[in-house]
């Protein structure tokens, strides 16, 4: 492998030799830098199997997408090769990806064009692979650099944070990190990562003052105030305005599906527990619809299409959505959840269609409450349980308030916080994104 550099900031003066120490005048440092072994980008993604090698006989690249040139027809096809797949990727597409400051700005990355004023019938006239990665041209005049790394991340969608990972009652390990342990970013970064794919973490050794849950909601995102306040207590009020603040048991179920948009993560904080009752219950709603599928797939379908209307109403506010129990992604892939049998209200349909949605939301709620999906355990002052609001439904069992004091605290922050620090760690400490 070469050790010189090549790119275009060098190209007027040939390379230059890392290895030899620069003259810097008086300056007398005795440690100087190891040298490093610099590549051209095109040698970095042939590297990671972005792109091929410039030989065929050299083939050989790891599993993964990458990116490839096809000459055989009249003009030149870029092709994102995947598995045994290869798709063209089209002008117009590509075109509209262009990383040259002519097009986007450099700073923030955002384009400096409208896509849609690109002309209908643009093609390429030209693609090929050099030393910057790959360079292409368009029927419109323009031509410049692509990072075919970027291509693939726009072409399969890599939201750049691991996939979900459905769980039940015997996950193991369970996502449990000590609090000051978080102040490293490394530990931080494998909490998060678990968070994502697991949609809940547990955290001990928190502080226990009376507003820290704020102290540690920041420390992911963005405290979100809501009607309740930036934080709220749970503890047994008899004239309470909701059930959560009496001791009663508190099914599977997702806060507040009246809003719009609903608060994406809770965080429910112990700061005393004296009670033998009140154990905290979670449950992974990806793990039993995927079940109810399998079952019912008539009822999941209903589950998923039917409008619910949820709503709440005290003195000062009057919250109404509108939504179907079942959160599903424009592809169909199951998000979450909006549950909660205590508020959701379903439409006026024919007696046929009531009584179907009727057994497909029976045995819905009947798979929520089966313990082997759910975890059981008991918050202990100082522990605390972060969850993906729509996809972790989360309870408690009953507890007596004449034996003692039962203090937690909740609040909300929003979806996308723990996400973009997770990517933002993993470019800071080089981890490969999932
Ligand atoms: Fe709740």
């Amino acid at each position: 492998m070469p050790d010189t550099i090549t790119s275009e900031s060098n190209t007027s003066t040939g390379s230059v030799d890392l290895a030899s120490p620069v003259a810097l005048g008086t300056w007398t440092d005795p440690v100087m830098p190891a040298p490093l072994e610099q590549h051209t980008l095109a040698e970095v993604r042939v590297a990671e199997g972005i792109l091929p090698p410039t030989s065929e006989a050299d083939w050989s690249l790891p599993a993964g997408p990458r990116i490839h040139v096809d000459h055989a027809g009249a003009t030149p096809r870029v092709l994102l090769h995947n598995g045994e797949t290869d798709t063209v990727l089209p002008a117009l597409w590509l075109r509209a990806r262009s990383p040259d400051p002519s097009q986007r700005d450099v700073i923030t990355g955002q384009r400096l064009m409208n896509p849609h004023l690109l002309p209908d019938d643009l093609s390429l006239l030209d693609a090929r692979i050099d030393a910057r990665g790959l360079q292409l041209a368009f029927s419109d005049g323009f031509s410049g650099h692509f990072d075919p790394a970027e291509l693939i991340a726009g072409a399969v969608l890599d939201e750049g944070c691991p996939a979900p990972l459905p769980w039940q009652a015997d996950l193991a390990p369970q996502p449990w990190y000590g609090w000051g342990d978080l102040s490293d970013d490394g530990v931080l970064h494998r909490a998060l990562r678990d968070y994502i794919e697991r949609g809940f973490l547990l955290l001990h050794g928190t502080p226990t003052q009376a507003d820290s849950i704020l102290t540690i909601a920041r420390r992911f995102g963005f405290v979100r105030e809501t009607n309740f306040g930036s934080f709220f207590e749970v503890y047994s009020r008899p004239d309470s305005t909701d059930l959560a603040y009496r001791p009663v048991a508190l099914g599977p179920h997702t806060d507040n599906p009246y809003r719009n948009p609903v608060p994406g993560i809770q965080l429910l904080h112990c700061l005393q527990n004296e009670t033998s009752g009140g154990l905290s219950t979670l449950v992974d709603s990806l793990a039993v619809a995927q079940q109810l599928q399998q079952e019912d797939p008539e009822g999941f379908a209903l589950l998923a299409s039917v409008p619910v209307r949820y709503e709440y109403r005290d003195a000062d506010t009057w919250l109404v959505a509108v939504q179907p129990m079942i959160e599903l992604t424009g592809k169909g892939a199951m998000m979450g959840v909006f549950y909660s049998p205590r508020l959701d209200d379903i439409p006026l349909m024919s007696d046929a269609d009531t009584r179907a949605y009727h057994r497909a939301r029976k045995r819905f709620g009947t798979l929520l409450s089966d313990p082997r999906f759910e975890l059981r355990f008991r918050l202990e002052p100082g522990q605390l349980m972060m969850f993906d609001n729509n996809r972790v439904l989360h309870g408690r069992t009953s507890f007596d308030p004449s034996e003692g004091h039962r203090q937690l605290q909740g609040c909300y922050i929003d979806r996308d916080s723990p996400r973009s620090l997770y990517r933002v760690l993993s470019r800071r400490l080089g981890a490969a994104v999932a």
